[in-house]
């Protein structure tokens, strides 16, 4: 069985003590928690820190993006052997407020999942359709894509140790969260194409997160389907009361 994960993305929020008080508290509530995994994904300055608060804890650490090189001419980039050596194991990738803010095309993101596996570094792999794309019944042909080139030259070992993310964008920081029918209907696509891509043994493994709007009264139901295996939480995880809620669903 897949087992669940949750992780919170604190996004361009906390400076390193804001971080430090927020860890400690989720830190507390999640002794205990042994059949599911927590994630914490702070800002880059607070990422060390942050990992070292939890280095006697199960509860991991991920950049919220990362460069497919080691090192070299990069401003503004961080190297998956950087978020190694400050504690991370993880980096969310293909965001799409990168994706959006930032024009990353799937390209790029692709080079950057390629890059993290190469280093060791768990990727989760952000993808979502617009409320656009939606209203135009466009979203499984725009998930293909993103999934197709986002994935791109990654191998069947590499992917059981990819996690897949799928956030509607209509649904991030919005209030607004797909129902649980509308994400089981999306989540089961992404493994069937997966499937297909890869195979059905691959695709079973793979855990698919949902993310946008998860909060602690639709985490329960949300976790409940078949196939949504946790949860990317943005808002609610800098609060430590909701975070401790969502990452204690029943
Ligand atoms: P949200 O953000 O929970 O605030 O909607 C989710 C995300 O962007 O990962």
């Amino acid at each position: 069985m897949r087992r669940p994960l949750l992780a919170g993305n604190w996004k361009m929020h906390t400076n390193v003590l804001e971080a430090y008080l927020l860890v400690a508290e989720i830190g507390k509530c999640s002794v205990g928690l042994n059949d599911r995994d927590v994630l914490l994904a702070p800002p880059y300055t607070a990422l060390h820190s942050v990992a070292n608060v939890l280095h006697d804890s199960d509860i991991l650490v991920a950049s919220q993006n990362v460069c497919w090189e080691e090192k070299g001419a990069f401003t503004g980039e961080i190297s998956p052997t950087m978020v190694k050596a400050a504690g991370g194991t993880a980096a969310i990738i293909g965001h799409s407020e990168r994706r959006q803010i930032f024009h990353e095309d799937d390209e790029m993101i692709n080079k950057r999942l390629l890059g993290a596996l190469k280093f060791g570094l768990m990727p989760l792999f952000c993808i979502g359709e617009t409320l656009e794309e939606r209203e135009a019944e466009k979203t499984f042909a725009v998930l293909e894509g993103q999934i197709r080139r986002g994935l791109a030259g990654v191998s069947p070992e590499d992917m059981k140790k990819t996690v897949v993310a799928y956030e509607p964008v209509w649904a991030i920081g919005t209030g607004k969260t797909a129902s649980k029918e509308q994400a089981q209907e999306v989540h089961a696509f992404i493994r069937n194409l997966l499937a297909e891509m890869y195979e059905k043994a691959i695709a079973d493994s793979v855990r698919i997160l949902y993310g946008g709007s998860v909060k602690p009264d639709n985490v329960d139901e949300l976790m409940a389907q078949a196939d949504i295996d946790g949860a990317l939480v943005g808002g609610a995880a800098l609060d430590p009361e909701s975070f401790c809620r969502i990452i204690n669903f029943t």
